[in-house]
């Protein structure tokens, strides 16, 4: 009942309902609503009372509920089961559980806040409550495991597309798969996957996005390296309006991937690409070299030419050199 009074409510957002009439609409006694009003209140929601003219919805609180997200996401798989929680330790670490237990392609994980965010590398990952979109999603796709890397490649450009809609903050990818706004990272990308020989299993990709975090919140050894949409911007963004972007465009850029290939949206990231075109250094899995990074190939390998003549990366840190003035 609670979730009906709160839908008539936005679906009228700045309107005033009478208890009356949010009775009648809804077939509940007038001492119901009240009472569901008073919870609603109790959990952020911002409803004015006029002893006349009854309720009226002002604010929705940022919080990530699904609720809030399924009333504004328009997708077929991606987002339309999710599990929401205070905090956890990991999203990915949760996703990938609930992927061991069957849940359906395009589950969304989140949280208000991680204990222990894990980040590439095996570094940790910084999650602040209510700061950020702490998210992992679970894909069941029909490629091949060697396709798996694609997919990183596939999300960054889906996550630069939807943070592009909803606040205009101009950034850009940094191979494979970080986002960037200038020299400072906004967005992080955790892809793990399960397969067999023929096939995958599961994939969840674990996006961690900087949104209303202030330069005073991020520790010490990130306010160098890390910044968030809000400082970018200058005024704090909607973590639900981002979410729900974030999924549609995944959807998007996923149902393109498993219909037509990935050579689109490879060409989507080289346009949002920060890397190529730059000095870099390259620290692989087994090798360590510099040059300028030309291109990505069909495999969502960098593709970077060195003295010794042209060398491609798959996995590995790549940091830009900054230019000489
Ligand atoms: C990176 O090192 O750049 C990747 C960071 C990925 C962080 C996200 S936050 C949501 C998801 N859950 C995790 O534990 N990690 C990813």
């Amino acid at each position: 009942m609670r979730e009906k009074i709160l839908r008539l409510l936005r679906e009228n957002r700045g309107e005033y309902f009478s208890g009356e009439q949010i009775s009648k609409i809804l077939a509940v006694s007038r001492t119901a609503v009240w009472k569901h009003i008073q919870v609603l209140k109790k959990s952020g929601y911002d409803i004015e009372s006029h002893p006349k003219r009854g309720y009226c919805l002002r604010q929705i609180p940022d919080l990530l509920r699904p609720d809030e997200i399924k009333a504004r996401l328009i997708t077929s798989d991606f987002g339309r089961t999710i599990y929401y929680y205070d905090d956890v330790d990991s999203t990915n670490k949760k996703a990938k559980q609930l992927a061991i237990e069957g849940c359906p392609h395009g589950t969304a994980v989140i949280a208000e806040a991680q204990n222990f965010g894990k980040g590439r590398l095996s570094r940790g990952w910084f999650s602040p409550k209510y700061k950020g979109i702490w998210l992992s999603v679970v894909l069941r796709p029909p490629f091949a495991p060697s396709e798996a890397a694609k997919c990183t490649l596939m999300a960054a450009v889906a996550i630069n597309k939807a943070i592009r809609r909803v606040s205009n903050v101009d950034c850009g990818i940094k191979w494979p798969n970080d986002i960037l706004c200038g020299r400072k990272k906004i967005v992080g990308i955790l892809t793990e996957i399960s397969a067999e020989m023929d096939g995958i299993n599961y994939l969840v990709i674990g996006q961690g996005i900087n949104v209303n975090a202030t330069d005073a919140e991020f520790p010490d050894e990130l306010r160098d390296v890390a910044t968030s949409l809000a400082i970018e911007c200058g005024h704090s963004v909607s973590r639900i309006d981002l979410t729900v972007a974030v999924l549609e465009e995944l959807e998007r850029v996923y149902n393109i991937a498993v219909n037509e290939g990935f050579a689109s949206i490879f060409d989507e990231w080289r346009s949002m690409s920060i890397t190529l075109g730059q000095m870099v250094d390259v620290i692989g899995v087994e090798s360590r070299f510099a040059g300028i990074a030309k291109d990505i190939n069909e495999f969502g390998e960098l593709i970077v030419q060195t003295d010794e003549g042209e060398k491609t990366v798959l996995a590995g840190d790549v940091s830009i050199r900054p230019k000489q003035l």
